[in-house]
């Protein structure tokens, strides 16, 4: 009698020892997993508010693309083109000389630009300069009234239509942001022109300037969608994060990296 009471207690331990792992094992997972249905406002991957309030999802990579706003003149990811126009009169609350080489005098008006964007000019330039290409700041930011200017001469001479395929209407320049400038060799080669894309500059560019933080803003290939000719020497900063990521994902235009409707005409 005293060995079976002995057998059965042995078996109730063992049976008690089973079913407390087996809690404990359970009460651990659900602790540790993560939720599914968890409504945080703040992106899981990079820990930054969600902006505009939406939860969109991360990106498979984990680049965050709601980082910076789309439609904000303080952000580097401000995109403007036709179908996204400036606000009207806009001037960019820091401009400056950057201190880089000038194709103009330092007091006109193009040779300025955004103070957010220099130092990341600058390094640029320098980086350039260390590979042995000498870049100059041709155009940088324009006011609305000097893109008037600049446009109606075109209109003039090539037409409305031919115009607007490569200098856009006042008021939708992105050079008016402040944060775009217009790339010059040093000698003048190819000032403007599509063969800048076959000069040691334009192909430097091309090469590097994702890496300090620019993009090409108007690819070959891409007037449908940019609503502008192939402009090799259309520098736009955007910051490092996203011109990296842009050259990481091969794509090449703001409006696609964002799923932004094409912009090729103003209506
Ligand atoms: N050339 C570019 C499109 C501009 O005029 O802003
Ligand atoms: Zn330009």
């Amino acid at each position: 009698m005293v060995v079976y009471t002995y057998v059965m207690n042995k078996k109730r331990v063992t049976a008690l020892v089973i079913v407390t792992a087996v809690v404990a094992i359970g009460v651990t997972a659900y602790l540790l997993l993560p939720r599914k249905d968890n409504k945080s406002t703040v992106d899981q991957q990079s820990q930054q508010p969600a902006q505009d309030g939406q939860n969109k999802p991360v990106e498979p990579q984990g680049f965050n693309k709601n980082m910076f706003a789309l439609d904000n003149s303080d952000s580097p990811w401000w995109v403007v083109n036709k179908k996204r126009p400036l606000p009207a009169g806009y001037v960019p609350p820091d401009l400056g000389v950057p201190p880089v080489k000038l194709r103009l005098a330092a007091s006109a008006e193009q040779m300025q630009y955004r103070k957010s964007a220099t130092p990341a000019l600058e390094e640029l330039f320098a980086a350039a300069k260390q590979d042995g290409i000498d870049l100059v700041f041709g155009s940088g930011y324009r006011s609305e009234a000097l893109q008037r200017q600049f446009y109606n001469s075109y209109v003039a001479s090539d037409g409305q239509e031919a115009a607007d395929r490569y200098s856009a209407r006042p008021g939708t320049s992105e050079h008016q942001t402040g944060l775009s400038f217009d790339a010059t060799a040093s000698n003048g080669a190819c000032h403007l022109e599509k063969c800048f894309a076959d000069t040691p500059e334009g192909k430097w560019l091309v090469a590097n300037a994702h890496t300090y933080g620019f993009i090409v803003r108007y690819a070959q290939g891409k007037e449908a969608i940019t609503g502008y000719d192939y402009e090799p020497w259309h520098m736009r900063f955007v910051g490092k994060e996203l011109a990296i990521e842009m050259h990481r994902t091969g794509v090449q235009t703001l409006e696609e990296y964002f799923n932004l409707p094409p912009a090729p005409s103003y209506n």
